[in-house]
Order: structure tokens, then C-alpha cells, then sequence
């Protein structure tokens, strides 16, 4: 627990990575659920879209997802939160990317209370104009 400006107890878990967020969205209602929190797969599509915004802005060409490698949903997340994606490329191969995607959800969207909420690596892979792979620059 911590205070605030005015003083009044808050939860701050974790600070957000110093970084800019590849994508930030808001959590709403329409993503939910049966059961009213934040629907996985709706997660999921996040994460492969700020991963795919990594990969793309890497291979300077179109990056298409090959495989899901690991994924780990280690908090809830629920409507009203705004969640930032984090992607960074971690492995380049002759024309594969892969990418490491951290998402964090703001409970009130004022960094009071912000939790990691999902960990994923996914790996792209560059294509050309005919959907072929195509060589990509070795990560420095
Ligand atoms: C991606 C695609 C073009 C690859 O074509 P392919 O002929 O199978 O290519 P290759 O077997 O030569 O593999 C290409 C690269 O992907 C990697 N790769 C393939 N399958 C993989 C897997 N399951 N996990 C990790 N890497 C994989 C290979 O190791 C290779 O990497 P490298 O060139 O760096 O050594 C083809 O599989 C495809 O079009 N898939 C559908 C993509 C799609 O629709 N995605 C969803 C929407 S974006």
C-alpha cells in the first residue's frame, strides 16, 4: 500500500516500463466474458497485434504470425482497465521475428493500480508480395 497525492491509501503493485506502449486500449464491456471479466481471446488479439506491429515495423514488410509459442495470463483483467502492450523483438532468424509481448492493465487509468496482467512470445514470419518468406536483417 502507498498514499497518493491526497493522501488516501491506494494498491500500487508495479510501475509501467519506462518505455512507450506499443498499442494502449481500454477493456470494454463488449470484450467480455460469461462470466463479466475480460474474455481471453480477446486478449490474445491484442497481444498479436502489438506483436505484429513489432515484427512489421522489423522486417520493414509484411510479418504474418507462424506460431503462438507460450502465453501466460497471470491476472484477470476487467472491463474499465486500460491495458498497454509491450513488444520487443527478441530472436531474429533468417526470415522469422520473434517477439516478446508484456501487457499491463491500469485498474482506474491513472497508474494507481497497475498489474502485468499476460506474457506471450509469438513468432512472425516476413513474406513478400507472393506470401513467401522472405530474409529479414540479422538483429544487431
Ligand atoms: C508463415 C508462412 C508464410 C511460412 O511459410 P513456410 O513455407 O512454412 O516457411 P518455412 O518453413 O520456410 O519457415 C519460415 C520460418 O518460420 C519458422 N517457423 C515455421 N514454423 C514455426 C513454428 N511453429 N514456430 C516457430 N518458428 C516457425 C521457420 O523456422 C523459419 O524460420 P527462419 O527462416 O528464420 O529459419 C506460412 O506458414 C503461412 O502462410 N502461414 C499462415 C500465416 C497466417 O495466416 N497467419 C495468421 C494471420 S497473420
Amino acid at each position: 500500500m502507498s498514499n497518493t497525492k491526497n493522501g488516501a491509501a491506494s494498491k500500487t503493485t508495479q510501475i509501467l516500463p519506462a518505455t512507450m506502449p506499443t498499442t494502449r486500449v481500454l477493456a470494454m464491456p463488449a470484450d467480455t466474458n460469461a462470466a463479466g471479466d475480460i474474455f481471453g481471446g480477446w486478449i490474445m488479439s491484442q497481444v498479436d497485434i502489438a506483436a505484429s506491429i513489432a515484427a512489421h515495423r522489423y522486417a520493414g514488410t509484411r510479418a504474418v504470425t507462424v506460431a503462438v509459442n507460450s502465453f501466460q495470463f497471470r491476472k484477470p483483467v476487467y472491463v474499465g482497465d486500460l491495458i498497454s502492450c509491450y513488444a520487443s523483438v527478441k530472436k531474429v532468424g533468417n526470415t522469422s521475428i520473434t517477439v516478446f509481448v508484456e501487457v499491463y492493465a491500469e485498474r482506474d487509468r491513472q497508474q494507481v493500480e497497475v498489474v502485468k496482467v499476460t506474457e506471450a512470445t509469438l513468432t512472425f514470419v516476413a513474406i513478400d508480395e507472393n506470401g513467401k518468406p522472405q530474409a529479414v536483417r540479422a538483429l544487431d
